[in-house]
């Protein structure tokens, strides 16, 4: 029996982050590590989008172990159990696969026997459209915890041929847990979502689906990796982002100068710039992490949010703004007003950065990582790696032993 629908105990007084968690591969690759695959320099990248770095998955992770780490860390930061969580609902655009929803294998993995799991399918603005989501079931009573992972492996489904995408993201995970409460106030205060499908194929994964099934004339084309029409899509995330920050600001009854610190999605420092000119606010008011991490799509305000938190940028009765953009176009923004005690986090301290999820007996992947990618993980300080090196589909390196 699942923990939703219980509504006989009634609607909490409100709704509010009791935990939150994240979790990032150990593996950094640099823009110098790029400038062996592509045509690029760490110049142009730094100026052009602020990445310094990102970090890539090691081949034993999968989107649901990344995810389960950062979940067990906010489960433990909101001093619960994995059993006290009544839905877990994981964002994600690059899930273990198309079924079953990577949070069923997220429930595994943080060892939850009973609560309902499902994933929402929102590109980078996921994050915020699950918080909305685990919101609503909370603040109905239909639930009492209810966990949110934003979770990427993003590195897997890059052309590193294509300069114009693989140097932007990264893989990583951030978690929420929200909770209802006796007390009044606090929680979210303004919401705004929007989703526009001009621009749907703006940034899109050609095959994979029904309108294009996996194929080996699919892969052959490459249609399995991210494209991404740069330009367009820097224009409508630098009026959206602002303009859906702003609207949750306004339904929450505040003036943007009331905010005590902005935690965007992290896609591209010019984009968080133009945000803080067009609202008039200086940089500073923004929490900037994209140097370390690149663009982590669902998981980065995750990420972000952890970050803040723990340097200190996040107080008791703080008001913070979530706003994100993403494929689809989707836009999220929430107001909220930070309840927790920042030193909740250091109940986490002691979860292990481990997490496993069975495979099916008769079956085992292939080869996970990109084999370009490959190339530069395992000998680091090798020459640059020619387009032709190596023949698409055959990696260069097995990589399916689990660590030991
Ligand atoms: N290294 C070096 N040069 C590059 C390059 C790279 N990695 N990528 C593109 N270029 C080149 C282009 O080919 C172009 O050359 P040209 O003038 O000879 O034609 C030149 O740099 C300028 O390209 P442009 O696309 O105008 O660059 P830009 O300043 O718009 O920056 C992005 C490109 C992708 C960084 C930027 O458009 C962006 O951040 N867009 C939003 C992406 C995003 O947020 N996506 C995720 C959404 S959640």
């Amino acid at each position: 029996m699942s923990g939703i629908g219980k509504v006989t105990a009634g609607a909490p007084r409100s709704v509010r982050v009791s935990g939150w968690g994240s979790y990032v591969p150990e593996r950094v690759l640099s823009n110098a590590d790029l400038e062996r695959l592509v045509d690029t320099s760490d110049e142009w990248i730094r100026t052009r989008t602020g990445i310094r770095e990102r970090r890539v998955a090691a081949p034993h992770e999968t989107t649901a172990t990344l995810g389960a780490i950062a979940a067990k860390r906010a489960i433990a930061t909101a001093g619960l159990e994995p059993e006290d969580i009544d839905v877990i609902v994981v964002a994600t655009l690059t899930p273990d696969y198309p079924m079953p929803s990577t949070a069923a294998l997220v429930k595994e993995a943080i060892g939850n026997s009973s609560a309902a799991a499902f994933d929402i399918a929102a590109a980078c603005s996921g994050f915020v459209f699950g918080y909305a989501t685990a919101d609503s079931y909370v603040r109905s009573g239909l639930a009492r915890h209810v966990l949110v992972v934003g979770a990427e492996l993003l590195t897997r489904f890059l052309d590193f041929e294509d300069r114009g995408t693989c140097i932007l993201f990264g893989d990583g995970a951030g978690a929420v847990v929200l909770s209802g409460s006796d007390e009044p106030g606090g929680g979210m205060a303004g919401l705004e979502m929007t989703t526009d499908p001009d621009g749907a194929y703006m940034i899109w994964l050609p095959s994979g689906g029904s309108r294009s099934p996996a194929s080996a004339e699919t892969a052959r084309r490459g249609e399995h990796f991210i494209r991404m029409e740069g330009r367009e899509t820097y224009r409508y995330a630098t009026r959206t982002l602002a303009t859906s920050a702003l609207t949750a600001i306004e339904k929450a009854g505040w003036t943007p100068d009331q905010v005590d610190l902005f935690i965007p999605h992290q896609a591209n420092i010019r984009i968080i710039e133009a945000v803080a000119k067009g609202l008039r606010l200086p940089l500073d008011r923004f929490f900037v992490n994209i140097d370390r991490y690149g663009n982590t799509s669902a998981a980065s305000v995750g990420i972000a949010l952890d970050e803040a938190v723990a340097e200190g940028r996040v107080k008791v009765g703080d008001k913070l703004v979530f706003v994100a953009f993403g494929a689809g176009f989707t836009s999220g923004a929430i107001a909220l007003e930070w309840t927790a005690d920042p030193t909740d986090r250091l109940r986490a301290a002691s979860v292990e950065p481990v997490a496993s999820v069975r495979a099916p007996l008769d079956w085992s992947s292939v080869d996970p990582i990109p084999p370009r990618l490959a190339a530069v993980l395992d000998d680091p300080n090798g020459p640059p790696v020619p387009l032709d090196d190596v023949v698409p589909g055959e990696p260069a390196h097995a990589h399916t032993e689990e660590p030991s």
